[in-house]
């Protein structure tokens, strides 16, 4: 089967939906202070158009492992039916989601042939939590989070963006409440991706910070990470374990193998990508399946080698966070 290999070897098997633009929340990092204008409905890739995308990519080109995600991927109607179909596809399916809205679609989503599940969560304080996403939803997610273990998904994880000055000192506690419950906790360094530009150097607690001061509490040791892009540490009383993704000062660019579709049907070699492929245009021109192939193709090929936060030539690009969906 050929592979979509970049011309730095790379080989993309994960491949990442974007099922809507929408939000119920909005995460200061993540959207425009004044929100942000969604997208009307008749832009959005239809099941069928994301179906028809995912299949080839698994069919011809090996892709074995889908996240779906947003803005938040919960409030898209119906979001079980387009699990379902692309469960059938056999591949590995994830799904990344504020929580807010999961004790009320968790088992449905497992029953659809969902099989993993994060849920983004920076800070355990109701009043920190209302000021970061403007919702007073922390107990909502805290219920999501249970529901999520409840209806057998599995791994359940925890995303927490970790941001100095804002929930840096909350790592223990947030450590304590994966811990309590079972589920991992994944610390991300903070990237440049945010939409009011207020990412800083300084900002980003690098990774050996976020272990150090984890492990002052709950004494950890470093666990073998393999293929994941996260770095695994266990509880040396066997308490679970963590993960931190040191996407800033440990970048994991030269083993990416992920690909981006954004809800609108534009594919993203990169988080930090400038250039898009559409192929909703593709889609809709009555473009045949190898016209797609082609235009997939010629995507990942022109795949950058690294991202280069810190560097002179990074550029940030136009679109933030709620609109790449992680
Ligand atoms: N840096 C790191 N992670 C981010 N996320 C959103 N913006 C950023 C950023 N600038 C995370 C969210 C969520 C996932 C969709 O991406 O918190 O966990
Ligand atoms: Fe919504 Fe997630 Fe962005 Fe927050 S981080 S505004 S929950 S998409």
């Amino acid at each position: 089967m050929p592979a979509l290999v970049d011309t730095f070897g790379r080989v993309h098997r994960d491949l990442r939906i974007s099922v809507t633009d929408r939000c119920n929340f909005r995460c200061g990092y993540c959207m425009p202070e004044e929100g942000m204008d969604w997208l009307p409905r008749s832009e959005l890739l239809t099941f069928e158009e994301i179906e028809r995308v995912a299949a080839l990519l698994v069919g011809r080109f090996g892709v074995d492992s889908i996240r779906l995600t947003g803005g938040e991927p919960t409030v898209r109607a119906h979001l079980p039916v387009l699990i379902g179909k692309l469960a059938a596809l056999g591949v590995d399916l994830a799904l990344t989601t504020n929580g807010a809205g999961l004790a009320g679609c968790a088992h449905d989503l497992r029953a659809a042939g969902l099989g993993r599940i994060n849920i983004s969560l920076d800070t355990l304080r109701a009043d920190r939590f209302e000021e970061l996403t403007r919702r007073d939803d922390l107990h909502r997610v805290v219920a999501g989070i249970d529901a999520a273990v409840a209806a057998g998904l599995h791994p359940v994880k925890v995303n927490t963006v970790v941001m100095r000055d804002v929930n840096d000192d909350e790592l223990v506690d947030l450590a304590r409440f994966g811990r309590e419950r079972g589920v991992v906790v994944r610390f991300i360094e903070f990237m440049p991706l945010d939409a009011q530009g207020a990412w800083e150097r300084d900002r980003v607690v690098a990774q050996r910070e976020i272990v150090e001061r984890i492990h002052e509490v709950f004494p950890l040791a470093p666990v073998d990470r393999g293929h994941d892009p996260a770095g695994r540490f266990r509880y040396l009383d066997g308490g679970g374990e963590i993960g931190v993704i040191p996407s800033v000062t440990e970048p994991f660019c030269g083993a990416c193998d992920r690909i981006r579709l954004t809800s609108e049907g534009r594919l993203r070699n990169c988080l930090f990508a400038v250039e898009e492929t559409d192929l909703r245009a593709v889609l809709r021109g009555g473009g045949s399946d190898d016209d797609l192939a082609r235009a997939v193709e010629s995507c990942v090929a022109a795949k950058w080698e690294g991202h280069a936060i810190g560097r002179v030539r990074f550029v940030r690009p136009e679109r933030s966070m709620s609109q790449i969906g992680g």
